[in-house]
């Protein structure tokens, strides 16, 4: 008898995690949990506030006031306070100020971790992160650690802003993302780490398909084996 599992994906920025964790939700039909998303929201409900980010009591308030959702059958959206806020949360402002500020504060992450917990309890997940491995659901099945080169994750990113018509340079998004590397590698709680029982990829000569393909190998042996 097949049960349902939960699947933590973590890793840094860039690496894959959202196309991965949603591609393995959509085949195995289980909930995408993308709980940066649930960081950014946080981010964006205090700068629409025009609250001083620098201060960490004002910013864990406000993220004990929110309400976040995630919506089945619509992988990639997020609702805020009832709003779909899934593009606002993307905005460059949004990704400076998370990781500085937001994703550091330890009242923060407790509100979220909560909700994370709450979501995942029934299994039948795919949450993807820096801290799911280590501190949501250190018990997960199914635990796998996504990684790649850092100009590999630098050129994915320029090459979606060009696409997009946004042109910003290489140089500049090489430099934002080792900040953001060093920042989530670093902070006191919930910092990125790559647990020893991981599952451990490396997508920067690998497609999302031969990601996902790993994984699923693990999955289908696990989801067999007695809950
Ligand atoms: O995955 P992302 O880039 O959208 O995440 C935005 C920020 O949130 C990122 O800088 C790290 C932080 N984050 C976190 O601290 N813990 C998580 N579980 C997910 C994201």
């Amino acid at each position: 008898m097949k049960h349902p599992l939960i699947i933590a994906i973590d890793g840094p920025a860039g690496a894959g995690k959202s196309s991965v964790a949603k591609s393995l939700a959509c085949q195995l039909n289980y909930l995408y949990i993308d709980t940066g998303a649930m960081y950014r929201a946080v981010t964006l409900k205090a700068m629409r506030a025009g609250i001083d980010l620098s201060d960490g009591r004002v910013v864990e308030d406000i993220a004990r006031q929110v309400s976040l959702g995630f919506a089945t059958g619509q992988a990639g959206v997020i609702y805020m306070d009832g709003e779909d806020v899934s593009a606002a949360i993307r905005a460059p402002e949004v990704s400076r100020n998370v990781s500085a500020y937001v994703a550091s504060y330890p009242g923060v992450r407790q509100k979220l971790v909560e909700l994370q917990q709450a979501m995942g309890a029934s299994g039948g997940v795919v949450m993807e992160g820096r801290d799911i491995t280590t501190v949501v659901f250190p018990q997960a099945e199914v635990k796998v650690f996504l990684d790649a080169g850092q100009e590999e994750r630098a050129r994915r990113r320029f090459e979606e802003l060009s696409s997009q018509g946004r042109e910003q340079s290489y140089n500049e998004l090489l430099a934002d993302l080792k900040r953001r590397d060093q920042e989530d590698r670093n902070r006191p709680g919930g910092a990125l780490q790559c647990v020893p029982d991981a599952l451990v990829l490396d997508s920067t000569s690998k497609s999302i398909e031969q990601v996902v393909a790993a994984i699923l190998h693990v999955v289908h042996e696990k989801e067999n084996q007695p809950a």
